[in-house]
């Protein structure tokens, strides 16, 4: 098994591919560091917790980033994951609060772990980038840092250039893009293209978490017909199952920067001159789908 962190801002994608993690025998998740993004990162960190407990889980739950790194923070994304992040789905009430030290958390993580870690990124890239800045040193120390993020040639969800997660923080994902270490990016190429419906979700059983997680798909779902497509997309998933299953994927190897600034800010553009990363362009969609059902059931028991 390989030591994974999951850096995350749930979100209701986020908790599909949290869900997912648990179902998978070769992944040791370590623990859950929030960031803005979808909610304020109270309520992402909040959300994390309560879905830890409602997955009768045990990791370390910490509080990160509540804003980017350089430019101002911009309003959270209430019209896609409801006004508390997860579709408005009630869950159990927390019973502890989470730490709030997630950055450090993750240096001292991937400093001591007997294992290189995997660091899974599917919220703004701040944390990361705070960790890059406090301690150099792990980038020769983690074993890779899969993003949810970006486009290439696809166009952007919040303007036409850009997604979520690198307009939300462009100069911390520009940061964490050009560092050097392994990095494998899963953006709209791909995740544009996995579509699921209310009908798919029904796989997932009666148990009551099963049906948390429906709600909140179903929500997520209103959101993207309401934009005119067939079911929700599956963003955050997609790029956990690619660091796992990367034969799923198609890949394009190239460096990569980000536009800071303008109508263009957050765009994703080659720069020959960067440090290569991995780029998913493509995928087997069925195989993709039907992984992450297989996961996301085996993490709710079934
Ligand atoms: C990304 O933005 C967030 O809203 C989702 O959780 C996902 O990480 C998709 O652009
Ligand atoms: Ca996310």
């Amino acid at each position: 098994t390989a030591p994974w962190i999951l850096d995350t801002d749930p979100g209701i994608d986020d908790a599909l591919a949290y869900a997912y993690l648990l179902g998978c025998d070769d992944v040791e998740l370590l623990g859950l560091s929030c960031v803005f993004g979808n909610a304020s990162v109270e309520r992402t960190a909040r959300n994390a917790l309560q879905l830890r407990q409602m997955m009768g889980q045990q990791h370390w739950v910490a509080a990160g980033a509540a804003v980017p790194m350089v430019q101002p923070p911009r309003p959270p994304a209430d019209f896609v994951h409801g006004v508390e992040g997860l579709g408005g789905v009630d869950l159990p009430r927390p019973t502890q609060a989470p730490s709030a030290d997630a950055v450090e958390r993750m240096i001292a993580e991937i400093r001591s772990a007997p294992k290189a870690v995997v660091l899974a990124a599917v919220g703004p890239l701040t944390n990361l980038a705070l960790a890059l800045d406090r301690a150099p040193d792990i980038v020769e120390r983690v074993a890779s840092v899969v993003i949810m993020g970006g486009t290439l040639d696809a166009r952007g969800n919040v303007s036409p250039w850009a997604e979520a997660n690198i307009w939300n923080d462009p100069h911390a994902a520009q940061r964490v893009l050009q560092a050097g270490w392994p990095v494998t990016l899963v953006g709209l190429d791909i995740t544009l293209r996995i579509q699921l419906t209310e009908h798919d979700f029904e796989v997932l059983g009666a148990s009551a978490p099963a049906g948390v997680l429906k709600a909140a798909a179903h929500s997520y779902i209103d959101f993207y017909r309401s934009q005119g497509f067939d079911g929700c997309q599956l963003h955050d998933p997609a790029a956990v199952i690619a660091q796992r299953l990367p034969a799923l994927f198609e890949f394009e190897t190239v460096g990569l920067d980000v536009v800071l600034e303008g109508e263009r800010v957050g765009q994703v553009i080659r720069a020959p001159e960067q440090p290569r990363v991995r780029v998913a362009v493509g995928g087997d969609i069925a195989g993709i789908k039907a992984e992450f059902f297989r996961g996301a059931c085996a993490g709710l028991g079934l």
